[in-house]
């Protein structure tokens, strides 16, 4: 069991198989934290905690001496109103206007397995995973509602989540105004704080900083997480480095609006938080109702940021992403959005389809432009039937002729949005999100539909499943290309309008739900403008997510770095195009363009139809070279070498396969002068005694890792080398 129970003193500890995480409901009954870190005997840490009188930090009414303050507690979860000033999880309003608010320990229960969460996404255990969950419920001392935290234990996976439901058990209705997720709080010691930060084009970009007295804060009030914050951040130790020392990782399986948050207080304690965020939310909860905050999954290292990231990638391939593409080999795809935009018809989708079938593509994908009146990006959202007049021809003889060549089909979908110019918008203009008496924000011309009704859930559901069951398609992108706002449904009445962003999200996994239930055998890849809900929540229903607009290869080198961190390279979208650039006007050579897009889930985005000879047969024999290397890309240890950001000369990274047998080196020259010394590599997570062979030279794992491998001469600028090395046998 990995919950260890001191019923006596109600000490709660969690075990993984490298972690240790405790709380105590102390004699108030206040849930205090009392460890997160190394595992160890699980020995009651809260001999840690100083009991003091601290000018200006209140007592509990019931605190026998000035000893005791919830302003200076470490607490597992902090309520507004409780003399904690610190920021707090949860803040309530009661019927009568008041908030303040103060929660005690009433029960506990251990379950066998991992909770799930009705209608979110949650991490869950398989047959080879341990789990357990503990659920410590905690009352208002006015009695009104319940706190339900819910802690799953993923021992091997060395993972802990949590997930909060709060009950109102009164006959009054209480308005939950903050329910964050995930409260931590720690004591001792100086952390650097690690978020990704960026916009469209640019997305997750690491940065790190030490935590600094008063509030660091990153979130999203977007309605999706956003391509600015990412719903992940990390927790070190400012000697913390790839390979050494403490790290702590929070990831919120959430697509919406979120906070993320570090609060050091006057006493040097640093206290995490991450939950929804609060600025459009409030959720009024009539009698016997519920309301589930949606779940966090945190992870310890003692070795590094890099060990922390393979906790995540592993977690995430494995027990978050589902159905047959978590462990089918997706295909190399060729889409058609940068090689032709909105310029096609039937006949020249075909045209670029036979050429892609020659280099060794295996599926299609008509990207934007295909249904309703759709030449630019201002009309025809919403309007998800197929333009047959465009097309030439119907979608089925586009998909069978797409077929006859050996290629899968894929197409690209904006469910989320509508344009005005679209029939749907002249027929139910009350069907977008607007406010009542103010003209909505537009952007990218377009509206977004109110999807926190089910009604228009179901309207564009069955339109798409129209699209869906009128040809073979194997592949469906699903976009969303603005922020949400104007967050007004016409179905709600006042008091429930702070619940609209929360439930739009629900609507939107319900409806995701809907789809991978109909077509189990569907690869669907998320997108959000790029990578403006690249988020774990979305990886629950679509195993991968185009990661960025930017396909310019330099560009990329940042934003997958910044993105490995809390994400598995098998779930970032990543595509070679043409050169220049179209973002960038950047030209790179179409190895390196390769070398980057391999480091993801591969794939084309060009007219192949005017590339030259010569170019396809390279990229025939890099489609060739992806597929031998698959398994070692998509589900072997991910190393980062070189930090793009400290290191402008050169950048590296690594596969290596589960039992040390084989790796792939990848880096890409930065910067060329001439006359130079020769770089060289040190490898990582080989194993020490193997005897490798790179280009039939034996080298010991041991020189590999300590003395490093004399990396070619580059001979062009941003020239890539991808070195492949293979156990002796
Ligand atoms: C944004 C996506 O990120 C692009 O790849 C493309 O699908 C366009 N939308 C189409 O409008």
């Amino acid at each position: 069991m990995a919950i260890i129970l001191d019923e006596k003193k109600l000490l709660f500890t969690l075990l993984t198989n490298h972690s240790m995480y405790q709380m105590k409901a102390d004699r108030y009954g206040a849930l205090l934290h009392t460890y997160y870190g190394p595992k160890g005997i699980p020995f009651d840490y809260s001999y840690l905690i100083t009991y003091a009188d601290h000018g200006f930090s209140g007592n509990p009414y019931d605190a026998e001496n000035r000893l005791y303050s919830l302003d200076v507690l470490p607490q597992e979860y902090p309520v507004y109103g409780s003399g904690d000033y610190r920021s707090t999880a949860l803040k309530v309003r009661y019927d009568d206007g008041t908030n303040a608010c103060e929660l005690r320990y009433l029960r506990h229960e251990i379950q066998e397995g991992k909770y799930s969460l009705c209608g979110l996404p949650a991490v869950y255990a398989s047959n080879d995973t341990k789990a357990d969950t503990l659920i410590i419920t905690l009352e208002d001392t006015r009695k009104r509602f319940y706190v339900h935290l819910y802690y799953g234990v993923m021992e091997d996976l060395d993972l802990i989540t949590r997930a909060v439901r709060i009950e109102n058990h009164s006959d009054n209705t209480i308005y939950l105004e903050q329910v964050l997720s995930t409260c931590v709080d720690f004591q001792h010691g100086d952390y650097d704080l690690h978020t990704f930060y960026g916009r469209h084009v640019k997305e997750r970009t690491h940065q790190r900083v030490p935590v600094s007295h008063g509030v660091q804060s990153v979130g999203s009030t977007r309605g999706a997480s956003s391509h600015q914050y990412n719903p992940f951040f990390l927790l070190s130790r400012p000697e913390a480095t790839e390979d050494t020392g403490d790290c702590y990782g929070f990831s919120f399986l959430y697509s919406g609006d979120f906070l993320a948050l570090s609060d050091k207080d006057q006493y040097n304690q640093t206290r995490i938080l991450m939950g929804i965020h609060p600025g459009n939310f409030c959720y009024r909860l009539d009698p016997s109702e519920s309301f589930l905050a949606p779940e966090t999954a945190m992870a310890y290292s003692a070795n590094g940021l890099g060990a922390l990231s393979r906790i995540y990638h592993k977690a995430y391939r494995n027990n978050l992403c589902r159905g047959k593409y978590k462990t089918s080999r997706r295909p190399v795809l060729l889409n058609s959005w940068e090689g032709v935009y909105f310029d096609f018809d039937g006949q020249k989708l075909i045209d670029m389809a036979r050429e892609a079938a020659d280099i060794g593509v295996e599926l299609f994908v008509m990207d934007d432009g295909w249904f309703g009146k759709r030449d630019l990006d201002v009309s025809g959202l919403g309007d998800w039937y197929v333009n047959e007049t465009k097309l030439g021809c119907s979608l089925k003889e586009l998909s069978d002729e797409i077929h006859s060549l050996g290629l899968q089909f894929g197409i690209w979908f904006e469910p989320e949005c509508v344009n005005e110019d679209s029939n749907l918008y002249r027929e139910h203009p009350d069907w977008a999100l607007r406010v009542p008496g103010k003209e909505p924000v537009r952007s990218r011309d377009q509206l977004v539909l109110d999807f926190s009704r089910e009604d228009v859930r179901e309207y564009i559901t069955k339109q798409m499943f129209q699209v869906l069951d009128s040809a073979r398609i194997e592949y469906v992108k699903w976009d969303l290309n603005r922020s949400i706002s104007d967050i007004y449904s016409a179905l709600l009445p006042a008091d429930r309008q702070g619940e609209v962003a929360y439930r739009y999200v629900l609507g939107l996994y319900n409806m995701l739900e809907k789809l991978i239930t109909r077509y189990p055998d569907l690869l669907i890849e998320g997108c959000c403008g790029g990578g403006g809900r690249f988020d774990p929540g979305m990886l629950y229903y679509t195993p991968q997510i185009w990661c960025s607009d930017d396909t310019d290869a330099i560009e990329r080198l940042t934003i997958q770095y910044g993105s490995s961190f809390g994400y598995p390279i098998s779930t970032m979208g990543s595509h070679v195009s043409k050169c220049p650039n179209e973002q960038t006007h950047r030209n790179t050579p179409l190895e390196t363009r390769a070398t980057v897009a391999m480091s993801g889930t591969f794939g084309y985005e060009l007219d192949v139809n005017k590339m030259s000879p010569e170019e396809k047969a390279v990229v025939t024999e890099q489609i060739r070279e992806f597929k031998k290397h698959y398994d070692l890309i998509q589900n072997g240890d991910y190393y980062r070498l070189t930090n793009p950001k400290d290191n402008p000369d050169f950048h590296g990274w690594e596969f290596v396969s589960e039992d040390g047998s084989e790796a792939l080196l990848c880096t890409v020259a930065l910067q060329i002068s001439p006359n130079a010394s020769r770089r060289c590599m040190r490898l990582k997570g080989l194993c020490p005694d193997k005897i490798y062979l790179i280009d039939d030279v034996e080298y010991p794992g041991s020189a590999l890792m300590n003395g490093g491998y004399l990396l070619p001469f580059a001979q062009e600028e941003y020239e890539s080398f991808r070195i492949h090395i293979v156990e002796k046998r």
